[in-house]
């Protein structure tokens, strides 16, 4: 079991008020699945990511992240775990603007102190495992949201992280640019990774093999994509939301 998650609540405060973002999250994922986490908005998917991201902490519950309980570990191997094991992709990219895409794929590897030399090979690499040998010294700026989302996953997975977690990774993209980013995440899956992504669209989510709906901070339903709705939606057409070319 890669992730074990117990009884996880996560209270925030805010003033006198207590925020119960999370109440009571049980989870265990396997190596080498394809998670989709849906819920209304509010029902506690970024909080859940954050966690187990590694990028908060929860107020109560254990974490067990590839047998290792990041509940009991003090902020420098959080952190250590949170650059090793873990790759993040966002809604947003994040990629540092004056960087270009291969300087920021290697920042993960700068952090954890790899040489010059095998920090450029496995940025390369990592590069081309998303398709954009030929963008390398493009800055973000210079490439298209869809190039910019490669980037991300680029820089998520070239630590090789135990897993890739994706919040809304197409919530910016157009409908054929999720399309090619699905199409990545399926040839990841296929080659062994581990990938959680929180998505509102049901035609991005029926691409993963498990959905788990969130609802009021608790884990509502967790099937096998065939047996949830989304996969009773009508396939999407290839062609659907992109507009026809017009000839002058
Ligand atoms: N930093 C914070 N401080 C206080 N409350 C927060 C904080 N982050 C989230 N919350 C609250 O916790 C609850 C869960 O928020 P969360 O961001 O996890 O929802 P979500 O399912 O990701 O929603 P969305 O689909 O809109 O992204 C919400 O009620 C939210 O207002
Ligand atoms: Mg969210």
């Amino acid at each position: 079991m890669v992730i074990r998650l117990r009884n996880i609540t996560k209270v925030y405060r805010v003033g006198a008020e207590r925020i119960a973002a999370l109440n009571g999250v049980n989870l265990d994922v396997d190596r080498n699945e394809y998670v989709a986490v849906m819920g209304a908005s509010g029902s506690g998917k970024s909080t859940l990511m954050n966690i187990l991201g590694c990028l908060d902490r929860p107020t109560g519950g254990t974490y067990e992240l590839d047998g290792r309980l990041t509940t009991s570990m003090g902020a420098s191997a959080l952190a250590h775990v949170r650059n090793e094991r873990i790759g993040f992709v966002f809604q947003s990219f994040e990629l540092l603007p004056r960087l270009t895409a291969l300087k920021n794929v290697e920042l993960p590897l700068i952090y954890a102190r790899a040489g010059w030399f095998s920090r450029r090979a496995r940025a390369k690499k990592a590069i081309e495992t998303v398709g954009l040998s030929d963008r390398m010294r493009h800055r973000p700026n210079q490439l298209s949201g869809g190039q910019r989302q490669r980037v991300a996953i680029a820089r998520a997975l070239v630590a090789r992280p135990a897993i890739l977690l994706a919040d809304e990774p197409t919530g910016n993209l157009d409908s054929r640019t999720s399309e090619e980013i699905l199409a990545l995440f399926n040839q990841l899956h296929r080659s062994g990774q581990t990938i959680i992504m929180v998505t509102h669209e049901p035609d991005v989510a029926r691409h993963a093999k498990r959905i788990i709906r969130m609802k009021d901070g608790r884990v509502h339903s967790d099937l096998p994509v065939e047996e949830d709705p989304v996969s009773e939606l009508p396939a999407p057409t290839p062609l659907a939301g992109i507009p026809l070319e017009v000839s002058a």
